[in-house]
């Protein structure tokens, strides 16, 4: 029979790998909030205006990884590539255009179309957080030891983490300069892109991955060394602030990340495990201009790929979540003890209990055949004739030892052998 899969770059989760992207929902939730973080849902799609001033026009994901589609009324909307861009429209209505503070985070699909490989999704998911509406070295290190914190909390406690600086606005007219001078010398042996990239936006060469291009690369200029003192004592501050926590980190002058949007601090967490793709999540300062708005806000967050997680758990062989135990099978005989069994569950997952039972007419070795598959600690037996007297076989799974226990007394047992578990 002819089979529809989902379509490339995107996939289907079940139950078995779900529990473990709850587990990184879950523990995002918890340690996210002990910092004063509260989640925030926006839509999936938003008007396009919102990501290609939010992003940047010239960045690669608006220029060529946008799903965008038209609403019935012909304006244009985008699946969300990002999730910093719908955060700030949202908070654009708070009180952060005055410049209170607000800690937001959130989890879900984001979509890119890019060229499917492993650890690249056209649909990917995300948890990430923002800080908004507040400037200072010590918020973007607080937010990047939290995000250090949560990937130790996961598991993941080998990953590395570079740091560099993007300067503010009045730095990177000069620095660009620079960088463009430098790159007009050489730009003969590089590639069209680099080429390319010299007219439209030099600091994209910085992170191109061409071989020779990455030669030219290597000996650029110490741009940030031409950043105001302002900016490079903000960076100093973040870098003690990290070495005070204890936080190690390097610093790379070729991290400029894929966003236009960021400045003063910008960083990147990988990890050995992941192969091509090394980057398990991203991040920086940045500020960001909403359509209609004449001032941006200032904002530091990051966003961490949850598939990319899930591989680096894989790869040190983390696998986060056992499934979860089920306490009690219930087997049936006859339609009766079949309704007497559904009750029982009813009661039992009420009380909290997880519960599988038989549903339809079964053999009773078809019926133990699905309580042993299933892994259950106890199986409730019972047939006409225990209902009749009004009791029921309670086996227990691991020594087969069985004992008969009254009808009454059954939910109460069952529930407290549940809960001592
Ligand atoms: P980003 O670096 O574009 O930053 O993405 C963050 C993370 O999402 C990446 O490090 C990677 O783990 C994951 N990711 C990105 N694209 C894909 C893909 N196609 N397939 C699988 N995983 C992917 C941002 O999105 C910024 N909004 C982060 C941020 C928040 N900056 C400030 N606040």
């Amino acid at each position: 029979m002819a089979t529809i899969a989902p379509p490339p770059g995107t996939a289907d989760i079940f139950a078995e790998e779900a529990r473990r992207w709850r587990n990184l929902e879950n523990t995002a939730a918890a340690v996210f909030s002990r910092y004063g973080y509260g989640e925030l849902r926006t839509p999936i799609f938003e008007y396009t205006e919102v990501f290609q001033k939010g992003l940047g026009n010239e960045t690669e994901v608006v220029q060529k990884e946008m799903y965008t589609f038209e609403d019935r009324g012909g304006r244009s909307l985008t699946l969300r590539p990002e999730g910093t861009a719908g955060v700030m429209r949202a908070l654009s209505c708070t009180d952060v255009m005055n410049g209170v503070e607000q800690r937001v985070y959130y989890y879900g699909p984001m979509f890119r179309g890019e060229r499917p490989a492993a650890g690249r999704r056209r649909q990917f998911h995300q948890v990430g957080v923002e800080n908004v509406g507040r400037v200072a070295p010590l918020i973007d290190a607080e937010c990047i030891a939290m995000l250090m914190d949560y990937l130790q909390s996961i598991g993941i406690s080998d990953a590395k983490l570079v740091i560099n600086t993007r300067g503010v606005n009045e730095d990177r007219g000069p620095a660009g300069k620079l960088l463009a001078d430098y790159f007009g010398r050489h730009i003969g042996g590089m590639c069209d892109d680099c080429k390319n990239r010299l007219e439209r936006n030099v600091w994209r060469i910085l992170d191109c991955k061409q071989e020779a291009c990455r030669k030219v690369v290597a000996e650029a200029p110490d741009y940030v060394a031409s950043f105001t003192d302002a900016s490079r004592a903000y960076f100093d501050e973040v870098k003690a602030a990290l070495t005070a926590l204890g936080v190690p980190f390097t610093v790379d002058p070729l991290l400029v990340r894929g966003l236009d949007y960021y400045e003063h601090t910008v960083f990147e967490v990988t990890h050995d495990g992941l192969g091509a793709q090394t980057a398990i999540a991203g991040g920086g300062r940045y500020e960001l201009f909403q359509p209609g708005q004449k001032k941006p806000v200032p904002g530091v967050g990051f966003a961490a790929g949850m598939e990319r997680l899930l591989m680096v758990q894989d790869a040190l062989g983390a696998s986060a979540c056992a499934a979860p135990v089920l306490p009690v099978y219930l087997v049936g005989l006859g339609s009766e003890a079949r309704i007497a069994n559904l009750k029982l569950a009813g009661i039992l997952r009420r009380a909290g209990v997880p519960v599988e039972l038989e549903l339809e007419e079964r053999s009773f070795k078809a019926q133990l055949r699905n309580v042993n598959k299933s892994g259950a600690l106890l199986a409730v037996i019972r047939g006409e004739s225990e209902l009749e007297k009004g009791v029921a076989a309670v086996k227990t799974m691991a020594t087969g030892d069985q004992i008969e226990m009254q009808e009454a007394e059954l939910a109460d047992y069952l529930i407290g052998f549940a809960r001592g578990l």
